[in-house]
């Protein structure tokens, strides 16, 4: 077998060599998982063999410039990530390289260039239809201009993020056009059936992801060849995104080619799209199943032999401690997190810091080697993922809550400063998503052109910003927030996007609007001053690489303190958030004093913390003299200076 599959390699021993030791160091592991998927079928071998020589011939075809990473980047202050549709932000991947000095300018370590891939004409769900891994959306380019850019962007210091859908393919994939002419090998690649008698049995404990699309998961296809003219084909998403059956290792061994292809393009990080989904069974909710955990970690293992650098991000927008138990080095080691997201936003529509502390408490701790993706917003829909049982022991209905929620940011409420939509309104469980941008989710739509109220709404961008980038994880910016881009409602005049108002918050990125915030005024200049400043202070600081915050009492409901400490050169930051539109009087637990290395405001249990309408601090431990300047904050007196030891005090730029 050693000596078959050097002959693959064609005499690149050095490589050979290589790739057979990471082979020999994962094989019992690859063996293990594909055993407890498919051990019980009787040609389980040669399903395995046929898996292993899709590998080697991958491996072998690697090309030879994608080097292991190194994975320090996970616990760097300075890794940003950042996302965009690759049409909407340059046009093509031609124009790619032309953002480098923007990305740069935030210190953007790594891009998420949305699904680049060949999708059906018509509607195909922001590009996660995928018809073809191994083509490109022609407009977009090549599948070598995919491989130059992600090289370009490399060169630059940037690591690209390229998605594997790997629950479902577009209904105009080869798989399922054959498919559709009755190829039962094909058709044995999806769930699907010529009667509802197995569906029936399903869809009741199936949760309906888009229940605007009306029915339920499954979708009947007249073009699908069957007994009764059709199939009912099982659609979690759209019903031109048809579920694959993963319990036939046919499907498996098929993704895994597509992954090995997508992986030799040269991404650093394959985001593993709705990881929850990947495994049916029925008498189940087929949501998280042991199974899919199990797929996602055999797709580990096969990528440790054929990229060891490249890494899995879960997208997993569940229950928290489901989200959680993707996200585990051999699995998916980053993930984003739901949870701290849809918190912030409950944070800033009732002002009260309970929930969002408790799950900064109890619901961020990680397994060692896997990280957080933290985000206030991203291409999809903001989903209320909080565990009813965390609000219930804090006294929060959370049906009643949820509903306010989205009525909230719906901006159905007087109270409210949201120019957002609901997404996928459910009407017979009320439940929804919420759909905006940053910027007109946090009140910059509404204000209008009246100064105060876009001078509140920047403030309330900007300390959700600070939360954002310094609670807990690495930082992921939605290309467009930075400068406050607003609801873009184009889509509305497009037939093929009309039904998805997800795309009011995918506007095309304003390179316009960039080059007056870059003078730094009005409100898209005050934002990415702020943005940016926050990012060079991140930066500077080890704590925000490294370990989970603790929270610290304020004795304010509305305002959010934490700490944040590195091992690493014992670096402290702390944190203090206004989450409201009115001053707040803060009285933190601390047992020393802490300071505002660059205006001298300090903060101890001796005096009251006075803060502006959503202002946030971050303060460094001990007491500094500094000249009297400019205060922004309502107060801040604090006991004589220089009555304490002095303690280091690094300088924030
Ligand atoms: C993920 C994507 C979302 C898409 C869905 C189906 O959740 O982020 O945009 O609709 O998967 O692929």
């Amino acid at each position: 077998m050693q000596e078959q599959a050097r002959a693959v390699f064609r005499h690149h021993d050095a490589r050979f060599e290589s790739f057979w030791k990471r082979l020999q160091a994962e094989f019992e592991r690859i063996f293990r998982l594909f055993h407890q998927l498919y051990g019980w079928q009787w040609d389980f071998a040669w399903h395995l063999e046929t898996l292993m020589e899709a590998l080697g011939r991958a491996a072998a075809a690697r090309p030879n410039h994608l080097e292991p990473a190194d994975h320090s980047w996970m616990s760097d202050p300075g890794a940003v990530w950042a996302m965009t549709y690759i049409d909407r932000f340059t046009g093509d991947l031609a124009g790619i390289t032309e953002a480098v000095p923007h990305l740069r300018s935030l210190g953007v370590t790594h891009l998420h260039l949305m699904p680049p891939y060949a999708v059906p004409p018509g509607p195909n769900d922001g590009g996660y239809a995928v018809s073809d891994y191994r083509l490109t959306r022609p407009d977009l380019g090549t599948i070598d201009d995919l491989a130059a850019a992600i090289r370009a962007l490399d060169d630059a210091g940037i690591s690209v993020v390229l998605d594997f859908v790997a629950n479902h393919t577009a209904d105009d994939h080869a798989w399922a056009e054959a498919a559709k002419q009755g190829d039962a090998k094909y058709q044995a690649f999806y769930h699907m059936y010529d009667d509802r008698w197995v569906p029936d049995r399903y869809v009741s404990l199936l949760r309906p992801i888009f229940p605007d699309r009306g029915g339920d998961t499954f979708t009947w296809r007249a073009d699908v060849a069957g007994q009764n003219g059709g199939k009912w084909v099982w659609t979690t998403f759209h019903s031109f995104q048809w579920d694959l059956d993963y319990r036939n290792p046919e499907v498996l061994i098929a993704m895994a080619g597509e992954l090995f292809h997508l992986t030799n393009l040269g991404a650093a990080i394959i985001r593993m799209d709705a990881t929850p989904f990947l495994w049916k069974e029925m008498g189940t909710t087929c949501e998280n199943l042991d199974q899919a955990h199990v797929v996602l970690q055999l797709f580990n293992a096969l990528t440790k032999v054929l990229a060891p650098g490249v890494m899995f991000l879960s997208e997993a927008v569940v229950h928290p401690a489901d989200v959680t138990r993707f996200i585990r080095q051999d699995e998916c080691p980053l993930g984003y997190n739901p949870l701290v997201m849809a918190l912030i936003w409950e944070a800033f529509a009732t002002g009260k810091a309970v929930l969002l502390a408790d799950a900064l408490t109890r619901r961020t701790e990680l397994p060692a080697g896997t990280q957080w993706l933290t985000y206030l917003r991203c291409h999809d829909d903001i989903g209320w993922g909080f565990a009813d049982e965390d609000a219930e022991r804090l006294g929060i209905e959370p049906v009643v809550h949820r509903s306010f929620l989205n009525r909230f940011y719906a901006g159905e409420l007087a109270e409210s400063f949201s120019a957002g939509a609901r997404f996928q309104n459910n009407s017979i469980t009320g439940d929804a998503r919420i759909s905006g941008t940053l910027a007109s989710l946090a009140g910059l739509e509404r204000a209008g052109s009246d100064p105060l109220l876009r001078d509140l709404a920047v403030r309330r961008i900007l300390a959700m910003q600070a939360i954002s980038l310094t609670s807990i994880g690495i930082p992921l910016l939605y290309l467009g927030d930075e400068i406050g881009q607003l609801n873009d409602f184009s889509y509305r005049q497009d037939a093929d996007l009309a039904d998805d108002n997800r795309w009011m918050h995918r506007p095309r990125f304003d390179w316009e609007a960039l080059a007056v915030a870059e003078q730094g005024t009005g409100p898209a200049g005050q934002i990415l001053a702020g943005v940016r400043s926050l990012l060079e202070i991140r930066r500077q600081h080890p704590a925000f690489g490294e370990g989970v915050p603790q929270v610290v009492q304020t004795r304010h409901p509305g305002v959010l303190a934490y700490l944040r400490r590195a091992r690493r050169d014992h670096d402290e930051v702390l944190v203090v958030v206004n989450l409201g539109a009115l001053p707040a009087e803060a009285w933190l637990a601390l047992d020393e004093t802490w300071c505002d290395p660059s205006t001298g405001r300090a903060a101890d249990r001796q005096a009251p913390l006075l803060l502006d309408p959503y202002e946030y601090l971050l303060l460094l431990p001990g007491r500094i003299a500094v000249a009297a300047g400019p205060r922004t904050g309502a107060g801040a007196e604090h006991p004589a200076a220089g009555s304490e030891k002095p303690r280091s005090t690094p300088a924030h730029p």
